[in-house]
């Protein structure tokens, strides 16, 4: 009775490539949600009025993806701790004609390591994330909130890493390229954010023979799922967790959000996602 019509979307400009109808629509399915996910274009010159649209219209809120990262900060009324630090939003709820923004990418990131390696703990030692774009910089967030004890940004402008580093401080460090091999031995969770290794992309060269063996290995490319750092990782016998669930449990929060049910990420939605 008390089950009214729920309706979120994800909006981009294009909008074609989300996989994120696919992982929403799964779950109403799943869960027998009386509501609807669907993939809406704006511009983003239309960005701010189409949103107030979708409030009027009563939707319950939505993903936002490029390029409208940033400016869905602009549009809310409230912005949480980690949206402002990482300073995008990919989750917008919508209630009582206010808009809270949030930032999902980094616990999603974190819960997949949890899911796909339940040892894995990140105060377990440093962390080398490779790359310093956006997705770096929520990952870098969220692995100090998990209480890493250091992690080392190394990146090919190293004034990037360099400007990651200083915005968290302390536990942030900058390195560049070439001085990732000496930094293997003290590395416990090692990261690929850089598209290197994505199918049409030449792979990440470097010998990983030297982490230790209770090292994890992860990235966040997932097409191929077994990226040439993967394959080398698990060659060495290393743990290993690979991207897709990243984008997967990133869609979490928002459902919950949404619809009222936190949904699990199971094998079948990974199998629906790989084959959408
Ligand atoms: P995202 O938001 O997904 O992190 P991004 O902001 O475009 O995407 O960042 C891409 C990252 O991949 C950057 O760290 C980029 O390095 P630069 O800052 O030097 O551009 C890295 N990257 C992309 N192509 C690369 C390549 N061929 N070699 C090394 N790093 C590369």
């Amino acid at each position: 009775m008390n089950d009214k019509f729920k309706k979120a979307a994800v909006i981009g400009w294009p909008i074609k490539q989300s996989k994120s109808p696919l992982i929403h629509g799964y779950w109403i399915d799943l869960y027998g949600i009386n509501g609807s996910y669907e993939p809406i274009a704006l511009s983003p010159d239309d960005f701010k009025s189409g949103i107030f649209e979708l409030m009027t219209q009563g939707y319950q809120g939505c993903n936002v993806t490029i390029p409208h990262k940033e400016a869905a900060l602009n549009i809310a009324n409230s912005i949480s701790e980690r949206a402002k630090a990482i300073g995008a939003a990919n989750t917008l709820v919508f209630k009582d004609g206010q808009i809270f923004a949030d930032n999902t990418d980094g616990i999603g990131f974190i819960n997949n390591l949890k899911q796909g390696a339940p040892n894995w703990n990140a105060k377990s030692g440093a962390a080398l994330v490779l790359g310093a774009g956006g997705a770096a910089r929520a990952i870098i967030y969220a692995l100090l909130q998990e209480g890493a004890p250091k992690v080392i940004v190394a990146n090919r402008t190293f004034e990037k890493a360099k400007q990651l580093a200083e915005f968290f401080g302390g536990k942030v460090t900058a390195i560049s390229m070439n001085k990732i091999p000496d930094i293997f031995r003290n590395t416990q969770t090692l990261v690929n954010t850089t598209s290197l290794g994505m199918i049409g992309q030449p792979a990440f060269v470097v010998d990983l023979a030297t982490l230790p063996k209770t090292a994890l290995v992860t990235d966040i490319v997932y097409n191929p799922l077994i990226t040439p750092m993967l394959k080398q990782a698990q060659g060495l016998g290393l743990n290993t967790v690979d991207g897709l669930g990243m984008l997967l449990h990133q869609a979490v929060p928002g459902f919950e959000a949404w619809f009222g049910v936190r949904p699990k990420v199971d094998v079948a939605l990974r199998q629906i996602v790989l084959a959408g």
